[in-house]
């Protein structure tokens, strides 16, 4: 029996990552901004909603198959962007690559991934994106979309939602830090993980940014590289910089993080491709709303404009029903991969792509729905209670 045959739900990969992982860690990815208001907000929004069956039709036949800019994707949804994947599973977000190479789903790299883009280019061809985290000097980040560019990603997707620092209580009560330092709790924390701890010294200790240590200081340590991320952090950014990036990148761009009808309006008059409405999982506001619940009007205010996706407490194949119903061309999850490549690897990362499309694919049958652009908004049916929220 393998470690995964009890695998039905995220929920069990949740706890294989909380069992693997050293408490900071796990708190880092499972928590939110406040005390996780916004994460369990993004969990209520979605448990609030109902979907209407339709039955009497043939779904014998069904297709969760979709196309993005000229791109066939197996499944509307994908990897949305995490930091620290590899300090998290050893070679992390290249597993995580591969597994959305071989499910057929984008992979999103965090700005603020261990591997480089273009490991992370070559592990999934044609299924790689890359996200931007600006440093403060435009030139690191220029550099950065042309390397991405050159390693042939397509679409870039720049993230909005960090003017400054969260407050996260899980992450300040754990001391939590980029740069971790091994202090006398973090190192009994990391004896009772010893799986994760064994990995962590045998491929030499704190692993570094890979994109960001090119232009660190030559030879700069792990630590130094976290420290000089750390210092390009929360630069400021404007609509200007977007028409900046706007222009400097030839394919697809895409700005995450968007909440607001007229941000989404600004957007498409700048020529944006894409919009990934998200509050972050709830980590970067606790008082934000969830992202399904402005999803409708954002839609509303943009029409076709633009490609218009969403994440935010994606758990499960009914939950990227309902952000489809909602209006969404495409669905992005940000734990529930993440806790199957901590929790398990590379195997744990399929299973959690495995979950949701089998989940979808149960759901549209149950639905009566035969591809993606049948889940509409006339299948939602919201209790009253919630829709007075
Ligand atoms: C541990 C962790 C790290 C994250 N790092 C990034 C990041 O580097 N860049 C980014 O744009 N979003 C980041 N996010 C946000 C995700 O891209 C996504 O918006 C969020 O996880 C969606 O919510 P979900 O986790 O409930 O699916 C991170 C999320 C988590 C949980």
């Amino acid at each position: 029996m393998s470690s995964l045959d009890h695998v039905v739900n995220i929920e069990d990969l949740r706890r294989m990552a909380r069992r693997r992982l050293p408490r900071v860690l796990f708190d880092y990815i499972d928590g939110g901004a406040g005390d996780d208001a916004g994460v369990r907000r993004n969990r209520l929004a979605l448990d609030a909603y109902c979907l209407r069956p339709r039955y009497l039709v043939d779904v014998s036949e069904r297709s969760l198959a979709t196309t993005l800019w000229q791109t066939r994707y197996a499944a509307p949804f994908g990897i949305a962007p995490v930091g620290l994947v590899g300090l998290f599973r050893s070679k992390g977000e290249l597993l995580l690559a591969q597994a959305a190479r071989e499910a057929g789903v984008p992979f999103v790299l965090s700005g603020a991934s261990i591997a480089t883009i273009e490991d992370v280019a070559r592990a999934a061809p044609g299924y790689a994106w890359y996200q931007l985290y600006p440093a403060r000097e435009a030139r690191i980040s220029l550099d950065m979309l042309r390397r991405a560019s050159q390693a042939g990603i397509d679409v870039l997707v720049l993230t909005v939602d960090l003017p400054v620092p969260a407050r996260r209580e899980r992450d300040i009560r754990n001391g939590f830090d980029f740069a971790i330092r091994m202090s006398p709790s973090l190192l009994l924390d990391g004896l009772s993980h010893p799986g994760w701890a064994l990995e962590y010294v045998a491929r030499g200790g704190l692993p570094a940014f890979g994109n960001w240590a090119p232009y660190a200081a030559a030879g700069a340590s792990a630590r130094e590289v976290a420290e000089f991320f750390v210092s390009h952090s929360y630069a400021t950014q404007t609509w200007g910089d977007v028409e900046v990036y706007r222009r400097a990148w030839p394919g697809k761009f895409v700005l995450k993080g968007i909440q607001d009808r007229d941000d989404a309006r600004r957007a498409a008059e700048l020529g944006v491709d894409g919009l990934i409405v998200s509050n972050h999982g709830g980590r970067q506001l606790d008082c934000l709303p969830a992202s399904v619940d402005v999803l409708p009007a954002i839609r509303a205010a943009v029409g076709d404009r633009l490609v218009v996706m969403v994440d935010g407490g994606i758990r499960s194949g009914s939950d990227v029903a309902i952000a489809l119903s909602l209006g969404a061309d495409f669905v992005f999850a940000g734990r529930a991969p993440t806790y199957g490549v901590a929790g398990a690897g590379l195997a744990g990362a399929a299973r959690a792509l495995a979950i949701l499309r089998d989940g979808l694919d149960a759901a549209m049958g149950q639905l009566g729905v035969r591809s993606i652009d049948g889940l509409r908004p006339e299948l939602i049916e919201r209790p009253r209670a919630a829709a007075t929220a």
